[in-house]
């Protein structure tokens, strides 16, 4: 078992995304600011961001709505939009340290599950009117990072979590524990405090399962959390086959929200859930249509 202190140690070495926090900033920015443009974002991306903007922008999901090859920075935002740009750039730093279809990490998982909590945190906290839903959208979207960093930066620890995980049936935030010391919250939180990112957002991150056990930013853990639960029980392959299956199955969850402080009406219970229905068709769609070339997965990632 790793100590706390060496876990530590090497984590506050790790030094792979100078351009994180400024991206963080401009998300911000770009979504409190109704004068911003998402080409102002273009300015803090680093050549591979831009890189895999264009290659989205020029897939065929994209290329259905313009009629000629995507060639500028410009051009590609505006056809990817802000919202499907600001899920490129959170997520795209931190996926680069994995390989395209490794099969030692669910890729298509990890985005599915990270993209579609996000979503719903930003969902959840309009709906509720608990937290701020910017900072819980960039939350949300990143709250399992420490995972990455896990599998890149400990790779060691990782085979050992994940044969205790899958040999033994430990849960895997206890098989972190016991192994590093410390959990995949607590691991991406320290990365992203050394980075400068806002404390509303680290909070979230490092208590997005244990949200109570925060002091300080409490709302937007909760909703990280309840979007993190939600998120880990949808499954793109069936779910969307109609609005009233996808009811049938999640109606339940509302208890679980009420009880961590949620408030629901009748009427605004099922205007929750055709929010969350159609925007995470939205992703499911749009994932499908920008994963070329990467391999199918079933539901079962990596994710917690
Ligand atoms: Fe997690
Ligand atoms: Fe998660």
């Amino acid at each position: 078992m790793a100590g706390l202190d060496t876990t530590l140690k090497k984590i506050r070495k790790i030094n792979i995304l100078p351009t994180f926090p400024d991206i963080v900033d401009g998300i911000i920015n770009l979504i409190e600011d109704p004068m911003s443009s998402a080409s102002d974002l273009a300015k803090n991306m680093d050549p591979s961001m831009v890189g895999e903007v264009m290659r989205v922008a020029n897939t065929a999901y994209f290329g259905m709505r313009s009629f000629r090859k995507i060639t500028t920075i410009e051009h590609a935002i505006a056809i990817i939009g802000y919202e499907h740009l600001s899920h490129i750039l959170l997520q795209m730093p931190f996926l680069k340290m994995v390989q395209v279809n490794d099969e030692a990490f669910d890729r298509n998982g990890y985005i599915r599950h990270s993209i579609a909590c996000g979503v719903m945190a930003k969902i959840m906290s309009t709906t509720l009117h608990i937290a701020n839903p910017h900072e819980v959208y960039i939350s949300g979207i990143i709250h399992d990072i420490g995972i990455i960093i896990i599998y890149q930066h400990f790779r060691h620890s990782w085979n050992a979590i994940n044969s205790l995980v899958c040999t033994k049936n430990v849960p895997r935030l206890t098989a972190e524990r016991e192994v590093l010391s410390v959990d995949h919250g607590f691991i991406g939180a320290v990365l992203l405090e050394n980075w400068n990112i806002p404390q509303s957002i680290t909070e979230a991150v490092k208590f997005h399962h244990s949200p109570l056990k925060t002091q300080i930013f409490k709302d937007n853990a909760v909703i990280t959390h309840l979007a993190n639960e939600f998120s880990k029980r949808i499954d793109f392959n069936k779910d969307f086959s109609n609005f009233n299956y996808f009811l049938s199955r999640h109606r339940d969850y509302i208890d679980y929200m009420v009880d961590l402080g949620g408030h629901f009406s009748p009427s605004n219970e099922v205007m929750f859930f055709e929010k969350i229905y159609s925007s995470l068709d939205g992703v499911r769609r749009y994932l499908h249509g920008t994963m070329e070339g990467e391999k199918e997965v079933d539901d079962t990632c990596n994710c917690c």
